[in-house]
């Protein structure tokens, strides 16, 4: 059974199983390949050569960037943005043959996944080493390594990935506005943050943006 939105649009030399799923006005450009039960969201874009595995899961709105291998299990909130040449893996400890020499095969290992939260992004290059969590909204640098989970609204870099900075929603770095709080130059939103978090004021329950946040 083909489950494509009639609206697709997949390119000729694209591979995608019949057994995927695409949202409307997804598309899929030239070379890359959607395996069997992915589940891609509506206005998708999977660049070419991209790799999508087994039964991966992807919001709306997400965009995958040329040669970037999305392994199985990943999961992808709406709106997520995989940078060029990115990979994330599956297999912590890796081995392509067991210690008798013979070779391994799907039942001889557990895939863990990367999961992307809402709005978040991953640099040019960068390796998400599963499994992690990569925050809402937070950013990746370029060719970082995340090996631990990235809080949301973060700036991580390098490898292994450490947070460099705060961004907010349109991705830009937070301009400091007092102890704890934080503002997005482009947008004005406020944040909040607290014992090593950022929360969107609008988003904090019975936030008044004005009260001083607890324990500083
Ligand atoms: C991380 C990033 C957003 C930082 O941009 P910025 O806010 O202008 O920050 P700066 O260039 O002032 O750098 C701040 C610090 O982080 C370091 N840094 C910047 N990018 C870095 C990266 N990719 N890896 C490691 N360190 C990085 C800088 O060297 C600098 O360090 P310093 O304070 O010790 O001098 C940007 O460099 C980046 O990687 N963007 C992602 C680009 C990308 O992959 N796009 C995908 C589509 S092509």
């Amino acid at each position: 059974m083909n489950s494509q939105a009639v609206d697709a649009v997949v390119a000729p030399s694209a591979d995608v199983d019949p057994r995927a799923r695409l949202g409307a006005r997804t598309r899929v450009w030239h070379l890359a390949q959607v395996r069997e039960h992915a589940v891609i969201g509506d206005d998708c874009i999977i660049g070419r050569g991209a790799y999508i595995g087994t039964g991966v899961q992807m919001g709306d709105r997400c965009k995958v960037q040329n040669h970037a291998l999305v392994y199985e299990p990943a999961v992808l909130e709406a709106g997520c943005f995989v940078g060029p040449a990115v990979v994330f893996t599956n297999d912590h400890y890796p081995r392509s043959v067991a210690p008798d020499g013979t070779l391994k095969s799907a039942e001889h290992w557990t895939p863990v996944g990367v999961t992307v939260r809402e709005g978040a992004s991953i640099g040019a290059r960068s390796v998400c080493v599963a499994p992690v969590t990569i925050g809402r909204w937070a950013l990746v640098a370029a060719g970082s390594v995340v090996t631990t989970d990235v809080p949301d609204f973060a700036l991580v870099a390098g490898v292994p990935a450490r947070r460099i900075r705060w961004v907010g929603r349109a991705g830009v770095p937070l301009d400091g506005a007092g102890p704890g709080r934080w503002t997005c130059p482009e947008t004005g939103e406020r944040y909040t943050e607290h014992e090593g978090r950022l929360v969107l004021d609008d988003e904090r329950p019975h936030a008044t943006g004005d009260e001083t946040p607890a324990g500083l």
